[in-house]
């Protein structure tokens, strides 16, 4: 009898198949959607209106990988949320199934194959590259060793004009009070190793850029890394004339982001100098602002621009002497809410409301400076839905809109349902997530807006 342990059962769960190995699932549980490579056999599960990600994994590392993730998350780092683990599968041909591990599919995620595609902008991967950076900056200042940074092992999501990364995968990870910088440097040079072997992948596929070098952007990674570990951590001294550095540095972590815990000042005897050093707590600064005022879950740079549009309302309303809470509601009503009731149910799929908003507000600028007018905000997201959300792809895996797999057609390969069936009267296409890497698949017409605007001139 399979053994279910899950601090967050879903019930659904219980009656699927887990005395089958999971490569050998009926297709129509499973969903095909892209993924990275891996080790494991790994599929999504569709059960109801929720997809799920289940990894075969053998008995020690699941649990580990299991606990580990449901300390990411109590220590807020962006990362998949474990669902539990399936144990006491029984066996075939005597030997026994391993245990599986349950995490919900991450929602809006993107395919870093997708991302990185011919004519992906250098800006898009500049920004591809600093979303890595930060990721592996936070888990370093909690105390996470990864022990194997790859492309493969981040998932990304829209986050305003940038990206914010998520980690896929614990199952090599540690958690320390605090890493040393031996660990620290282990670490980096695991990601350096693994990047490299990703970036020269993709470039053999045609996927990169012809100007971008793999061995650049590995070493674009790591100077990013120190600069921003530096600002993070490092010790600033100063003479007793320069006081404004103290606040000067904590606006400047506030800027990045990150919440400073505490700030270690020492003087000494005579005043001449001081030394300060933060202890810097966790990323999420404005994020976590906004979900204050106004309940909603953002990614970092979306919290920030909404929270300009708040500040700009509160003035241009005449409340700079009303309480923030007060503006804020008042603001959710009146303009957040309508602009998302400008978007039809049926184009909703295509972007999160946080980015959508983002996005009216690019537009609305766009247009502002075209017509040499104000844009109301409500015209401005018509406007937006109709010349440029309509155009984009869906990104949202919403699993009614899902292809199931069907049992009547050809699977791509017979042994990984989830890869996705071939179309009929075509040969089987060439799989952009699993296999090779001699021809590139067609780039997505429209990635982001700027491309769009751009085309549309
Ligand atoms: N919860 C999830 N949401 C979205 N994608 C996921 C999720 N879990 C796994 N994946 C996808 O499956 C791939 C393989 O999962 P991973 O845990 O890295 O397996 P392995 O340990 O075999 O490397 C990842 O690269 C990712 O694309
Ligand atoms: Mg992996």
């Amino acid at each position: 009898m399979p053994r279910f342990i899950s601090a967050k059962p879903d019930s659904r769960l219980i009656p699927l198949p887990w005395e089958t190995p999971l490569a050998e699932w009926p297709v129509d549980l499973l969903v095909a959607l892209p993924r990275g490579l891996s080790r494991h056999v790994v599929r999504f599960i569709k059960v109801g209106d929720s997809v799920y990600a289940a990894k075969e994994v053998i008995s020690h590392l699941a649990e580990h990988e299991y606990r580990l993730l449901h300390d990411l998350m109590r220590l807020g780092t962006p990362s998949v949320e474990p669902v539990g683990i399936i144990t006491e599968r029984g066996s075939v041909g005597g030997i026994p199934l391993d245990p599986v591990l349950i995490t919900r599919h991450l929602q809006f995620s993107l395919p870093y194959r997708s991302l990185f595609s011919p004519g992906v902008r250098q800006e898009t991967v500049s920004r591809l590259l600093d979303a890595m950076v930060v990721l592996i900056a936070r888990l370093h200042l909690i105390g996470f060793k990864w022990g194997d940074v790859s492309l493969s092992n981040i998932l990304f999501r829209r986050d305003a004009d940038t990206f914010a990364a998520y980690l896929v995968d614990a199952e090599t990870g540690e958690l320390h009070t605090h890493l040393s910088d031996g660990q620290r440097a282990e670490d980096l040079d695991i990601a350096r190793t693994n990047l490299y072997g990703d970036f020269l992948d993709l470039k053999t596929g045609g996927l990169l850029q012809e100007d971008l070098d793999p061995m650049q952007l590995v070493e674009t990674i790591r100077t990013r890394y120190d600069e921003l570990w530096h600002e993070l951590t490092g010790v600033e001294e100063f003479s007793g004339d320069e006081l404004g550095r103290i606040e000067n540095r904590v606006r400047r972590l506030n800027a990045l982001g990150f919440d400073v815990a505490e700030l270690d000042i020492q003087t000494d005897a005579d005043k001449e100098t001081i030394r300060i050093q933060p202890m810097v707590v966790d990323a999420g600064h404005h994020s976590r602002r906004l979900m204050r005022l106004t309940g909603l879950d953002t990614e970092e740079n979306q919290a920030r621009r909404i929270l300009n549009d708040l500040d700009t309302y509160r003035w241009r309303t005449g409340q700079s002497h009303v309480d923030e809470a007060v503006v804020a509601h008042d603001w959710l009503t009146n303009v957040f809410e309508p602009v998302m009731e400008a978007v039809p149910q049926e184009l909703r799929a295509k972007r999160e409301p946080a980015q959508i908003f983002h996005e009216v507000l690019d537009y609305r600028w766009y247009q502002a400076q075209r017509e040499c007018r104000e844009v109301p905000i409500i015209e401005a997201a018509h406007g937006y839905v109709h010349d440029v959300l309509a155009a984009l792809p869906d990104e949202e895996m919403n699993p009614e809109l899902l292809v199931p797999v069907v049992e009547n057609r050809r699977l791509v390969n017979p042994y990984d349902p989830s890869m996705g069936y071939v179309e009929e009267g075509e040969e089987p296409p060439h799989d952009p997530w699993e296999d090779g890497v001699e021809e590139a698949p067609a780039a997505p017409a429209v990635l982001d807006m700027s491309t769009l605007l751009k085309a549309k001139k």
